[in-house]
């Protein structure tokens, strides 16, 4: 397996690679590319650490060499928030960069599965997609916005408020990945049960987990560890798929039947061609249906907002 991650020198793109560059089944190949000058070094230093994965670092404008070959692509090349930001504040910069990337994926790997960390998340993917139509290689079971985080906030938080083995917690987010659009599922937590007023505070908990560590940062950047460590999860899932693995589940934002908006997070399973099934999310209960209802339009004009950026 070969996996590519654009944006490899920044505070995503370095803790990924770490854990990849350890957790990467033998045999596989790690390659780094971003724009910054150091990725060549960031490669360096990583293959000096014993394990069975080839490292290889690209810097400068073009992207391709280290795209050739590549089963799977992590997107996290970008700005990251500082306080008082939004996410859709990072658009006017993060498109251009999506846009361009996905550009020199749909040429160089253009049956890889695409996974995407930028931000916006609701907005990058649908770029991406575009991008993908307009340059006739648009497969959407290849196309993912990276969710993960939402999922292991959502298990860390649930397990430590209810005394839970977090190993065992499993919490399905769907929607989208920003404020109002990211929506746990709380009432289908197995072992778990949640006053109203609990679930109220723990999906505002999680909606703004985000904006707890950028203010906690305080101008020194957005999430990087646990995005690594949610990224990593994601991208060996996807590598498990492809491999053939049974019952790979994980949720993540798809194009999926459109029930909802034309992309939705929401659990899928995963396989040898990326999406194999987008999965049914179960019954929701009258505050998560409630907040579904009221996300949608906030999810559509996200995604129509990148649609015309391509267009
Ligand atoms: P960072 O600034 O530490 O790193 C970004 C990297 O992108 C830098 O190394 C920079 O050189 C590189 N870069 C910029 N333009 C590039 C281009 N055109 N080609 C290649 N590389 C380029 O930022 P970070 O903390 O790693 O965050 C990256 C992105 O991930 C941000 O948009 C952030 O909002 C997003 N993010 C998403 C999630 C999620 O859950 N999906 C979680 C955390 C952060
Ligand atoms: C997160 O959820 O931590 C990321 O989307 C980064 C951010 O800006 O909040």
């Amino acid at each position: 397996m070969k996996v590519a991650v654009l944006g490899a020198a920044g505070g995503i793109g370095q803790a990924l690679a770490l854990l990849l560059k350890n957790r990467l089944p033998a045999g596989s190949e790690l390659s780094l590319y971003d724009i910054a000058p150091v990725t060549p070094g960031v490669a360096a230093d990583l293959s000096h650490i014993p394990t069975d994965v080839k490292v290889t670092g690209f810097c400068g404008e073009d992207p391709s060499p280290a795209l050739v070959g590549a089963d799977v692509v992590l997107i996290s090349a970008g700005v990251a928030r500082k306080p008082g930001m939004d996410r859709s504040d990072l658009f006017n910069i993060n498109a251009g960069i999506v846009k361009n990337l996905v550009e020199k994926c749909a040429a160089s790997c253009p049956k890889a599965l695409i996974g995407i960390i930028t931000n916006p998340v609701n907005t990058t993917v649908a770029i991406a997609a575009e991008v993908l139509k307009k340059a006739g290689v648009y497969d959407k079971r290849r196309l993912f916005g990276v969710t993960t985080l939402d999922v292991i906030r959502g298990e860390t938080f649930v397990a430590a408020a209810k005394g839970l083995n977090v190993d065992k917690v499993r919490v399905n987010v769907i929607g989208g990945h920003s404020g109002v659009t990211i929506l746990p599922l709380l009432s289908q937590v197995e072992g778990a049960s949640f006053t109203a007023e609990e679930v109220a505070a723990m999906t505002k908990r999680i909606q703004n987990a985000g904006t707890e560590v950028v203010e906690a940062k305080a101008g020194g950047g957005s999430a990087t560890l646990s995005m690594g460590q949610a990224a990593c999860r994601f991208g060996l899932s996807l590598i498990k798929g492809l491999q053939g693995e049974a019952n790979v589940i994980e949720c993540a934002y798809v194009e999926g039947n459109g029930e909802h908006a034309t992309f939705f997070a929401q659990p899928v399973l995963l396989g040898k061609n990326g999406v194999e099934t987008v999965l049914d999310y179960g019954k929701l209960s009258a505050f998560e249906q409630e907040a579904m209802d009221s996300m949608l339009a906030t999810l559509k004009a996200d995604i129509q907002l990148g649609v015309d950026f391509v267009k």
